[in-house]
């Protein structure tokens, strides 16, 4: 083992680190790699903390093997939540963590996740039924609208109407910052939120904060006044939840952790899947094999067939590789001496694990920055060579759920409707808060409906 010591980085001028993370954050990433190595420091302002990027498989399993005593993400690792709040589950650390997490996945999986199934075929169909023939439209606009009404179901029980309609408004534009970059710096350094007004930057994210939450807080109370105990959605099992002293969650609580999955489950799935149509209506070969394979499955597919789909899950999985919506796991926090890869990293050390750079290693994906889902047919991967989704104790808690969704959104479009895309431009991620979306909606037209148009049947069991 080497003596105390960090990896290796870049020795230039720390300000001119964090302008090229926060301007150019993926293309800094890949420059460092180049130069340091799978496993290298930043130090980032205003801390300067080092931080350490790591995109070795070998330091990934070790980071999400460790016993979260010793290395753990949450607020103490410098997780600023100006959106969701310090109760969110992205801000919480060990017992109350583990309790939290206990409570929100059986929502989000098994049977009570397949009973979405018909929703989010009837949301897709709702929503795709707007498109007007010939008529360009935005993908990236039209998957919001998917995913936002889909997670509001589950999360609220609820769809629709004036008061979601406006929820829905507001978290898409809080999301997508008009300015990015602006919104990155502002995030980095708290000093610089200041209040000039709803026309200044910071203005105009505290107004929309303060809209969203009277929203949350009216149907919190509205809930308290009506208690329905037949409702089985996540809302409703939060509020019936007690802590070891016999307490129930405070409206605080309840608000930070319905806004952590509204917008945790909602972005990132519809970023996803505005890639996946990206990719398939770019690459004629991808689009004709898929749709072949769809076709296959029988006049009314059940989601069962779907989601064991072999070439779609391969579509799915390449999409989440190549440009993986978060383009890093969560910082964690060394909180005892430990050694990850031969260094000996002192408590206070931040660890990242870098999904965007492990996605790209040519080792591992050969030409890694073109589209072929044929490597997930060729070769298995394992839990730290791809991880879209994190891993350990904080892998993602919506997995599974924004998995079956993407699938079955894909499946039901492209069985229902011919596309093409409305512009040749190219199309690059770019960073949107905490997460990286698209730089464009990507513009497509419809060009007819196919012939298979049939639903995807229901399903109970997988
Ligand atoms: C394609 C869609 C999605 C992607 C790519 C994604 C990715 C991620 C990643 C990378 C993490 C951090 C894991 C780590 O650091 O180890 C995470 C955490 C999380 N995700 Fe997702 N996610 C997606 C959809 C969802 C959905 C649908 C939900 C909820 C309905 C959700 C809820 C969460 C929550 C609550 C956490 C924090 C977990 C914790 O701290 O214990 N995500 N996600």
């Amino acid at each position: 083992m080497s003596a105390l010591n960090l990896p290796k980085g870049p020795q230039t001028n720390l300000w001119l680190q964090t302008f090229k993370w926060v301007t150019s954050p993926l293309e800094y990433l890949e420059t460092c790699t180049k130069s340091y190595g799978d496993i290298f420091t930043l130090r980032l302002g205003p801390t300067f903390t080092p931080r350490i990027f790591v995109s070795n498989p070998q330091a990934i399993q070790q980071i999400f093997t460790t016993d979260p005593k010793y290395l753990d993400s949450g607020t103490a690792a410098g997780l600023d939540l100006p959106l969701l709040g310090q109760n969110s589950l992205l801000g919480l650390e060990g017992k109350p963590h583990q309790r939290q997490r206990k409570l929100l996945t059986p929502p989000l999986h098994g049977e009570r996740m397949l009973a979405y199934g018909e929703l989010i075929r009837d949301i897709t169909e709702q929503v795709t039924n707007q498109w007007q023939d010939g008529k360009p439209f935005s993908v990236l606009s039209s998957m919001q609208a998917i995913s936002f009404r889909v997670i509001l179901k589950a999360v609220f029980g609820l769809e629709d109407g004036p008061r979601y309609q406006k929820l829905e408004e507001l978290l898409i534009a809080i999301l997508n910052p008009k300015r990015p970059v602006v919104r990155a710096i502002m995030f980095l350094f708290p000093f610089l939120r200041q209040d000039f007004g709803p026309r200044s930057s910071w203005g105009n994210f505290l107004l929309m904060r303060q809209q969203i939450d009277e929203i949350i807080y009216a149907e919190i109370q509205e809930r308290r006044s009506q208690p329905d105990s037949s409702k089985t959605d996540i809302l409703s099992l939060m509020m019936a939840a007690r802590d070891e002293a016999g307490e129930p969650m405070t409206d605080v609580e309840l608000r930070d952790e319905l806004l952590t999955l509204l917008v945790a489950g909602h972005e990132t799935t519809a970023s996803s899947l505005a890639w996946a149509f990206y990719w398939i209506h770019s690459l004629p070969q991808v689009r004709e094999k898929l749709l072949q394979e769809l076709d296959s499955l029988g006049e009314i597919p059940d989601a069962n067939a779907v989601l064991r789909s072999p070439y779609l899950n391969a579509v799915c999985s390449e999409t989440l590789r190549l440009y993986p919506v978060a383009a890093f796991g969560l910082s964690r926090l060394v909180k005892a001496p430990l050694e990850i890869a031969g260094y000996n990293l002192e408590p206070g050390t931040v660890v990242i694990p870098c999904i965007y750079l492990t996605h790209h290693r040519e080792d591992l994906y050969p030409n890694s920055k073109q589209f072929q889902p044929e490597r997930f047919l060729e070769r298995q991967f394992t839990p730290y060579e791809y991880l879209p989704f994190g891993g350990g104790n904080r892998r993602c808690i919506g997995m599974a759920f924004a998995l079956f969704e993407m699938k079955l959104v894909l499946a039901n479009v492209l069985s229902s409707w011919q596309l093409e895309r409305a512009d040749s431009n190219q199309v690059l991620p770019i960073r949107k808060g905490l997460i990286f979306g698209l730089s464009d909606g990507v513009q497509m037209r419809v060009t007819g409906k196919r012939s298979q148009n049939q639903p995807i049947r229901q399903t109970t069991a997988v």
